[in-house]
């Protein structure tokens, strides 16, 4: 009982909130990179060009492109089996629509999964998260279907180049979040529907035909859908809150439907129907989702949400998801979201149910302020969390039977927060001297938590 013995623990991290060096050795500007600091009162602006007066925070970052040696080496003394981390498309296409790599792009990869697999790491490669690179713009980005044919040539080469180096894959992170975050997903400004869903069909695609590529490519590339962890509970048993949660549910669910099954669900069509929204369906298409199906189902997971009768539509606030209820159940973060570490166990059992594939845990954490005194940082509260979220996981497979793969958290190394640009909400094991304008040493710090995960993955989870 308990975890299995190759269960991969870990980290994840994405390359705009941690990288910086977002102009060197050829890289050209992403998405993430024209966007400004923000709070959570404040909304991060997207501006057209870089503009000398503000401050982006993905261009320096905690300069893990500069320092990644010290970082891993880090990782590896926490003793992880896993590091999920994400390759800025930009590095490897500057402008996203060139024929032939950027050699020095792929260079810098080659030393970071290099220096993995000599620390006995598996890397977990996010093909695309929350970055596209500028230069897409100019054909409407993933508006345009051409879009598909550039991401699919980017697969392709990450594919080819790292091929026996990397087995796990993931096309597009949280991939969901074209309907509350556009622009993070797919450098989408609109927030017209029909937009979204065009740009949302056109991801489709071309996850569906990387996955078929990497296949192709490499027997054993295990490839997987990423959903952004939005489960909801019905506000009451009164048959309207149930199917006003339903909608809801329906509103994210649809999107790993589509990447599970391989075709749109009824109750989709249906909605796409009501609202005039026709998909710009080519006819070979419907055999391209069928044959690029996913092999397993990865999520984030922060909090639960509570939706009803009076949740219309998904409404994005600056931190996160407004559904119209809050649990009094639960407590919430200081970022005001809600903790809810027994949803983890309905959350790893709902998905299972639905696609009976294998399920990864890809992203958990907490994101809390530290405070550094003496040198040293007490995250107490960082290590509750973990270690509750990480026992209802335990439950799920031993009470339930669920084949989880593995568990990365979110940020074992403190980075820029995607949804406020700050790097006060800290979720790392590892503190980085940076603070929310970029003043600081970037100095690696060890918390608490640091030690505390170390045995977490030295005992498989017995230990926690
Ligand atoms: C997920 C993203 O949405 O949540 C990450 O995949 C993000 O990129 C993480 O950082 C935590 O969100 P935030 O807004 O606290 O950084």
């Amino acid at each position: 009982m308990g975890f299995p013995d190759n269960f991969l623990w870990g980290g994840a991290t994405a390359a705009n909130q941690i990288e910086g060096a977002y102009l060197e050795e050829g890289k050209g500007l992403s998405t993430a990179d024209m966007m400004t600091a923000g709070s959570p009162t404040l909304k991060r602006a997207i501006t057209s060009v870089i503009e000398s007066d503000r401050y982006y925070p993905t261009h320096e970052a905690i300069d893990h492109y500069h320092r990644f040696e010290e970082d891993i080496a880090l990782f590896a003394e926490m003793g992880f089996k896993c590091y999920r981390f994400s390759i800025a498309w930009s590095r490897i296409f500057p402008q996203g629509d060139e024929t032939e790599p950027n050699a020095k792009g792929l260079a810098f990869y080659d030393r970071l999964i290099d220096l993995c697999l000599e620390n006995d790491i598996e890397p977990l490669v996010t093909i695309s998260h929350f970055e596209n690179p500028m230069g897409l713009q100019k054909y409407g980005s993933w508006e345009n279907r051409k879009v598909v044919d550039f991401y699919l040539r980017y697969a392709e080469t990450l594919f080819e180049h790292f091929k026996g180096r990397v087995r796990y894959w993931l096309t597009f992170n949280e991939i969901n979040v074209m309907s509350t975050m556009p622009w993070n997903a797919g450098g989408i400004a609109s927030s017209d529907e029909a937009v979204k869903m065009t740009a949302a069909y056109h991801q489709f695609i071309a996850s569906a035909l990387a996955v078929k590529a990497g296949h192709e490519i490499d027997l054993d590339n295990k490839i997987g859908t990423m959903y952004a962890g939005h489960f909801s509970y019905p506000n009451s048993c009164d048959p309207d809150d149930i199917q006003g949660n339903e909608d809801f549910m329906h509103k994210m669910l649809f999107y790993p439907d589509v990447q599970c099954r391989g075709y749109y669900p009824n109750y989709k069509l249906k909605e796409l129907e009501r609202q005039h929204i026709t998909l710009p369906v080519l006819p070979a298409d419907a055999e391209i989702l069928k044959a690029g199906v996913v092999d397993f189902v990865s999520f984030s997971y922060y909090m639960t949400h509570v939706c009803g009768k009076n949740t219309t539509g998904i409404l994005r606030g600056l931190n996160g998801l407004e559904t119209g209820y809050k649990n009094p159940h639960i407590e919430r973060s200081a970022w005001g979201w809600g903790i809810d570490p027994k949803g983890l166990r309905y959350a790893l059992n709902y998905l299972y149910d639905r696609y009976q594939l294998p399920v990864m845990v890809v992203e958990n954490g907490l994101g809390a302020a530290d405070t550094v005194v003496d040198g040293k940082i007490h995250d107490d509260y960082r290590i509750d969390y973990l270690r509750q979220h990480i026992s209802e996981m335990r439950k799920a497979i031993d009470l339930d039977g669920v084949p989880v793969m593995g568990y990365t958290s979110w940020g074992p190394i403190d980075l820029i927060s995607a949804s406020t640009g700050e790097m006060s909400k800290r979720y790392g094991f590892i503190y980085v001297d940076v603070d929310d304008e970029g003043n600081g040493t970037k100095q690696r710090i060890k918390k608490d938590s640091f030690a505390w995960y170390k045995q977490v993955i030295a005992t498989n989870g017995e230990d926690l």
